[in-house]
Order: structure tokens, then C-alpha cells, then sequence
């Protein structure tokens, strides 16, 4: 089999990109290891930037993301117990829309499958060979030709462990705790996001629809979630976010570590690597499908420069281009999380900074509108 780009991963990386290369008459062939059921059930962030939304919207998969997402113009920080409102849309005349990453990913699966392009599921590739991958479907090995690779696949992906020894500069910070988040069935205790910063740790309040939310509290990392029974999970929402939760079944719940990871350059001769194969930032500031839709749109440009004019100054720009935004991205998770967690062995001095950063943060329209700006997305 061959095709133009073969692009190992069907999350929102990948398929992105599909959906923009297609837009440019240049075939792609996407491999995904696991099943569709799997890739459309995995919960994971649920923010989209100002410009995400706008382009899932010029891709034409945006119908339901209108209908069932949640635009939202502003979000709340509470600390010391008051509540401060961030009006994204006053500061920049921007909004997000909150609507699952699982729920994107169902949107271009769906379009991809109508449009009967290829996308095989329960295809793991096993090896990339230059611009050849090996994978193995149904217990049959297969080889796609390709002129271009992109890695899409995720930070426990093949696609960088392809790169040569010493061509991948890395750097990255394991942050000292974890998130446990449940997704459960109650009504939302708020109308916009709450991000808590509290003596006993941070916590955020989300939704996925008005009568399901998503909820998260700082643990520290080693934490088993079997010490995490419902009432002390609900006990401890409520202290720290301060809302008038209601408690409702339990949908989902698990334990995500913070990391923070980036590699240079992404690309290696004809392979490009592009969202969580490339980097990794802490969910404070929910950028991660963000910063992997800004990669594909970069890439899917530089490719469609090259087959259609015949140029590849962009694909040599690709990886320049991309870690400006990765960066700034970086700068912002770490800033967030930073400042809305609890660090262990902190002393008062630390605490009361932080304070002060928070307060300096809601109560300056210069440092809200530095939040807002990053919150909604960094132009392009
Ligand atoms: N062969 C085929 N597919 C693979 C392989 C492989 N060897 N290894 C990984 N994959 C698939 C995974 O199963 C996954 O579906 O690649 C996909 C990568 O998707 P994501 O992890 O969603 O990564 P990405 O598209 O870059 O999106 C980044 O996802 O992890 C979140 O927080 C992150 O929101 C961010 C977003
Ligand atoms: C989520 O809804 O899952 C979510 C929202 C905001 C974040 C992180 C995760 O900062």
C-alpha cells in the first residue's frame, strides 16, 4: 500500500490533520492501534480555544460542537475565600467552548468514515522505517509506503522513538503531584469553570454538559485511588472549591501525573511528529488538544506548500515555527499550575506570594487580560 502522508494516530492530532490534507486533495492513510470504541470513550480535557473552535467549524465538523458544546466568556479563580471572575470575552473579545476532547475526536471519525477515507482502527504500528511504517492489523503484518510521516501518536508513541540517538534534544519536569478527576452525573455548581487555589490543594470545577461535570483535585503523585472512596472524594470538592455540589454517580475517575515534556526540533527528515509525541503540558491550563491542533494546521500547510508549489521552505520552518507557540504554551501551563497548586514543603512566605500573584492577577486588568490572552489562544 501507498500513500502521501501516512499518519500514525487517530487522536485529535491526527485526524486533524487527515481532515486539512484532504481539504487539500492529498491522500492520507491514518493508522490507530486501538479500536474506535476506545479512541471515542477516552475521557480527557474539554476546552477548545477561541481558534480551535473557529477552525473545527471551517472543517465543517462543528455542527454538533454548536449545538452541544458551551460557549463561555469568562471563568472564576477562588482563594481565600472569594471568587474572582476572568471575562475572557471584555479582555479580548474572545470566548471557549466547552465541549470534550472524546467528543471532537467522535465528530472527525465520523466525518472521516462518511467520507470513506481510510482510517484503520486496531492497526498498531510496529516500526517507521524512513518513510515506510510496518503495522499489524488482526494478527497480519502490512507495510504502507509513504512520502511523509507524521507522528500523531501520542506521548507513549513509536513515531519518536524512531529518531536516531542524539538528533531529539529533550527537556522536561515531573511536576510533584497528580490530578484525580471524576467525571460524574450532577448538575453544574457553577455556570463557568472554577479554578480553586486552597490551603489543602487545588481544584476544578468543569462540565461536559449541564447535567455532567468534571471535577479534579490536586492528590499527591503516589496517590492509590482506592484511599479515594466517593464521600471523601465529594467531602474534599466541596471544601476546596467551595460550590454547593450535589453528589451524583460516579462515571468515570482516575489519576493523571503533570508532566511537562518537549522535544527539538519535531521533525526528522521526512518524518514529522506533531501534538503529545512532541510534548506533554500539565492540564492547568487545558492546552493539550489546543497545542496538537495548532501543530497539524503548521504541518498540514508546509505540506500542501510542498505538493502544490513545489516549495518546502515551510516544511524547513515547520519545527521553528511550531516550538514558538510550544513554548509559550509551556511558559503558560507551568505559570498556571504554578500558581494554583499547593507545593509541598512551602512555607508561609511562599503561600503569601502566591496570594499576592493571585490577587495581582484578578485585581489588575494588565495581569487578567495576560491570563485571558493564553486562556482563549495565542494568535497564531
Ligand atoms: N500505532 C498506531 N497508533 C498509535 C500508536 C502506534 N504504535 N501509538 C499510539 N497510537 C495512538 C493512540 O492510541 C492514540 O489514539 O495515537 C493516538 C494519539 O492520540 P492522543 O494521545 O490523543 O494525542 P494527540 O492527538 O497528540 O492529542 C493530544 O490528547 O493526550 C491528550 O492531553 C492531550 O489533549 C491532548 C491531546
Ligand atoms: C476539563 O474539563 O477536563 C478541564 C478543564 C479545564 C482544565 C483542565 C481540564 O484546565
Amino acid at each position: 500500500m501507498r500513500t502521501q502522508v501516512g499518519i500514525v494516530g487517530a487522536g485529535p492530532a491526527g485526524l486533524v490533520l487527515a481532515r486539512l490534507l484532504q481539504r487539500a486533495g492529498i491522500d492520507t492513510v491514518i493508522l490507530e492501534r486501538r479500536s474506535r470504541s476506545y479512541v471515542e470513550s477516552r475521557v480527557r480535557a474539554g476546552v477548545l480555544e477561541h481558534g480551535t473552535a473557529q477552525l473545527l467549524d471551517q472543517l465543517g465538523v462543528g455542527q454538533r460542537m454548536r449545538r452541544e458544546g458551551m460557549v463561555h466568556r469568562g471563568i472564576e479563580l477562588r482563594f481565600g475565600g472569594e471568587s474572582h471572575r476572568i471575562d475572557l470575552e471584555a479582555l479580548t473579545g474572545k470566548t471557549i467552548t466547552v465541549y470534550g476532547q472524546q467528543e471532537v475526536v467522535k465528530d472527525l471519525i465520523a466525518a472521516r468514515l462518511a467520507d470513506d477515507l481510510p482510517l484503520h482502527f486496531e492497526a498498531e504500528v510496529t516500526a517507521v522505517d524512513g518513510t515506510v511504517l510496518e503495522y499489524e492489523q488482526n494478527g497480519v503484518r502490512h507495510r504502507l509506503e509513504c512520502d511523509f510521516v507524521a507522528g500523531c501518536d501520542g506521548s507513549h508513541g513509536v513515531a519518536r522513538l524512531a529518531v536516531p540517538d542524539g538528533a531529539l534534544r529533550t527537556a522536561e519536569r515531573e511536576h510533584p503531584y497528580a490530578w484525580l478527576g471524576i467525571l460524574a452525573r450532577s448538575p453544574a455548581a457553577a455556570e463557568e469553570l472554577v479554578y480553586a487555589y486552597h490551603e489543602r490543594g487545588f481544584a476544578l470545577h468543569s462540565m461536559r454538559t449541564p447535567d455532567i461535570i468534571r471535577l479534579y483535585l490536586q492528590v499527591p503523585r503516589d496517590t492509590d485511588l482506592g484511599d479515594w472512596p466517593d464521600t471523601r472524594i465529594w467531602d474534599e470538592l466541596r471544601t476546596r472549591l467551595d460550590l454547593p455540589l450535589k453528589e451524583g454517580e460516579i462515571l468515570e475517575r482516575g489519576i493523571t501525573g503533570m508532566r511537562s515534556f518537549a522535544v527539538e526540533p519535531m521533525r526528522h527528515d521526512r518524518l514529522f511528529l506533531a501534538g503529545d509525541a512532541a510534548h506533554i503540558v500539565p492540564p492547568t491550563g487545558a492546552k493539550g488538544m489546543n497545542l496538537a491542533i495548532a501543530d497539524v494546521r503548521v504541518l498540514a500547510e508546509a505540506l500542501t506548500a510542498h505538493y502544490r508549489e513545489r516549495t518546502d521552505e515551510l516544511l524547513d520552518s515547520y519545527s521553528r515555527t511550531c516550538l514558538k507557540r510550544v513554548w509559550q504554551v509551556q511558559r503558560f501551563s507551568n505559570w498556571m499550575t504554578t500558581m494554583l497548586h499547593r507545593h509541598e514543603g512551602d512555607d508561609e512566605f511562599g503561600h503569601r506570594v502566591q496570594l499576592a500573584e493571585l490577587e495581582y492577577v484578578t485585581g489588575s486588568t494588565a495581569a487578567a487580560t495576560t491570563l485571558a490572552e493564553n486562556y482563549v489562544g495565542l494568535p497564531r
